[in-house]
């Protein structure tokens, strides 16, 4: 049987056990436990983490290879020499390689990288700022690129906010990230750890944490996809693992469980139009969310409606 379909009766067993949970009235609130969640308190940790460059010295290596398909993505949605954002560039490679084609700012909690091999001009701009209050007037860009960094953010709903309103009507929206709140992680770190190698931290370091996390995580997912099929959204953060970052790399410093549902239902309520969705949850780590949006007129909208 390939694992797809393990994946599947897993999820399908683990939905009729939620049901028997609910069923059984156990208390929601204790039920929302299995997975920890947090009111973000400790804001200013996390940026000067960020604003540390942990994060900007890892990414570093990502090159043309590591952005194929994020290159090819933009390249098929937003029109040459469109003016875009790439928003938390981090090093700024994803912003060069964007410049062939496109005028870019880059923007990112960092400075501009002394040692940095790029260089900036009229089509590749940097600057440093905070997503969370972008300097930027409003209907400024036709595109925003979130690449790998929604999941780094401790108040997605303000900063999505914010890209709406600096994107122009019908500008696009890309942002691509892990899916974090997915089993298919701690079940990969099980597989791992029975061959012999090392687990996942924060999903999955021993087979005991393994077994609890695929139990938690396919209660955490079913969470969401019950609020998603409702259209409600739920952003839930995380006390980043700030002190393995550097060590372990991956995504034990991410402060908000970033997951595909509540993105494109915050969105659509915010009148874009979902234009594509490239979402998988047995991906995980490796990407799991894809998505492309256009920021609509909300007049048209109206008078059409009339
Ligand atoms: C994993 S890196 C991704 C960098 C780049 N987009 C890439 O794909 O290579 C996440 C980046 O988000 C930045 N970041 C985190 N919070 C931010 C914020 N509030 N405003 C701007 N940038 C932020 C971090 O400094 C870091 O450079």
């Amino acid at each position: 049987m390939n694992t797809s379909i393990l994946f599947l009766s897993f999820i399908i067993l683990s939905l009729l056990l939620s049901l028997l949970i609910f069923l059984s009235s156990y208390k929601i609130k204790t039920w929302m436990n299995y997975y920890k969640c947090y009111e973000f308190k400790n804001k200013k940790e996390v940026i000067n983490f960020y604003a540390k460059g942990e994060c900007v010295d890892l990414v570093d290596q990502h090159d043309e290879s590591y952005f194929k398909d994020i290159l090819k993505l933009i390249s098929q949605t937003l029109q040459p020499n469109s003016k875009l954002l790439d928003l938390g560039c981090g090093s700024g490679n994803l912003s060069y390689l964007l410049s062939y084609s496109y005028n870019v700012i880059g923007l990112d909690l960092n400075p501009f990288p002394k040692d940095s091999k790029l260089k900036l001009s009229e089509r590749l701009q940097y600057i440093r700022g905070d997503a969370l209050n972008l300097p930027f007037k409003e209907n400024s860009f036709d595109g925003i690129i979130m690449h790998s960094v929604i999941e780094h953010i401790q108040d997605v709903e303000r900063v999505l906010l914010n890209v709406s309103k600096v994107l122009k009507v019908n500008g696009i929206v890309v942002i691509v990230s892990p899916c974090l709140i997915t089993p298919a992680i701690p079940l990969t770190a099980l597989f791992r750890l029975l061959r012999g190698r090392k687990g996942i931290p924060v999903w999955g370091e021993s087979l005991k944490m393994c077994i609890i996390n695929i139990f938690r995580f396919t209660l955490f997912l079913c969470h969401k996809i019950v609020l998603y099929c409702m259209g409600k959204t739920d952003f839930r953060y995380r006390l980043p693992d700030l002190r393995k970052a550097r060590e372990i790399g991956g995504d034990a410093d991410a402060v908000y469980w970033a997951n595909p549902f509540d993105i494109i239902i915050f969105l659509c309520n915010q009148n874009f139009d979902v234009i594509d969705k490239k979402t998988s949850i047995l991906q995980g780590l490796k990407g799991g969310t894809k998505i492309i949006a256009k920021k609509g007129d909300l007049y048209t909208k109206v008078r059409n409606k009339k």
